[in-house]
């Protein structure tokens, strides 16, 4: 039995993919035959990303902008038309230049409001955005990338799960309203993984601390961009049809380890 993923025809936008985990999913779903809209909020990458992936013969073009804004995310969407797959990627755990994660109680209000601008209304941003014209074609796939920070809990990274729990209830509410369109939408959830947000961090730890944070995993060695790119692959997929309102954990067994 041979087994492939023809996404030819699919029009998907992937969020923050210029780099780390967007990049891998926009790559794979080029790859399957989709045509892919690489976002990022810094043009360069965006750019980047596209050109990269059409050298290698694939449909892409780049599309900059900021998913926090609401005006610029109904523009651009509106722009590129009628998308099939919206992969909800973009997000900031505290990486380009913000403030490090602290105790909730000694951060402000204007560090909240960073973690959920980005990673709570840039969902619903886009996916306002997108879903008219999933509706009107009947059949839409919806990814958000969510973290199990959000899902199940994190020291010094409240805001962020803040912001990434309610992604996930809100993309699962979501999911509910537009199954009768085809549409589903679902959450895939994250552990630690290895990408440019988290760089810094696996480059400098010692062999000691690395162990402590990989033995909370049953798979030891942090996630890579293309464990999340095989999953996302399946649920926008014409076979996924079944599978909506779900939050899947994608973390080397780290939840059957807590
Ligand atoms: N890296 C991890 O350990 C980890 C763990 C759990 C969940 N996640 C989540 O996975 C997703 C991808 O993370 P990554 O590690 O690949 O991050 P990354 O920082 O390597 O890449 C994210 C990309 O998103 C872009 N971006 C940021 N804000 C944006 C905005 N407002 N509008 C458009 N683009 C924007 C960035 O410019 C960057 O290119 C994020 O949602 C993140 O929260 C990551």
């Amino acid at each position: 039995m041979s087994v492939s993923i023809d996404l030819s025809g699919r029009r998907a936008l992937i969020t923050g993919s210029g780099q780390g985990v967007g990049a891998a999913i926009a790559a794979t779903l080029a790859e399957a035959g989709a045509e892919v809209f690489v976002n990022d909020l810094v043009p360069e990458r965006a750019e980047a990303g596209a050109a990269a992936l059409r050298s290698q013969g694939f449909a892409a073009q780049a599309a900059a902008f900021d998913v926090t804004n609401l005006e610029a995310v109904t523009e651009s969407i509106t722009a590129i038309g009628p998308l099939d797959i919206l992969v909800n990627n973009a997000g900031n755990a505290g990486g380009d230049g913000w403030t490090a994660m602290a105790p909730f109680h000694t951060t402000s209000p204007s560090e909240w409001n960073k973690f959920i601008n980005v990673n709570l209304y840039g969902v619903m941003n886009c996916v306002h955005a997108a879903l008219p014209g999933m509706i009107q074609g009947k059949w839409g796939r919806v990814v958000t990338i969510i973290s199990d920070a959000g899902r199940v809990g994190e020291p010094s990274m409240a805001s962020y799960a803040a912001a990434k729990g309610g992604a996930a209830a809100f993309t699962r509410a979501v999911a509910h309203e537009v199954g009768r369109y085809n549409i589903t939408a679902n959450n895939i959830s994250l552990g630690t993984m290895r990408t440019p947000l988290s760089e810094e961090r696996w480059a400098n730890i010692s062999e000691a601390d690395a162990k402590v944070v990989l033995q909370r995993y049953l798979v030891r060695r942090p996630g890579l961009p293309a464990d999340v790119a095989a999953l996302a692959l399946y649920l926008v997929s014409d076979g996924g049809e079944w599978v909506t309102a779900q939050t899947y954990p994608l973390n080397g067994g780290y939840s059957v380890a807590l």
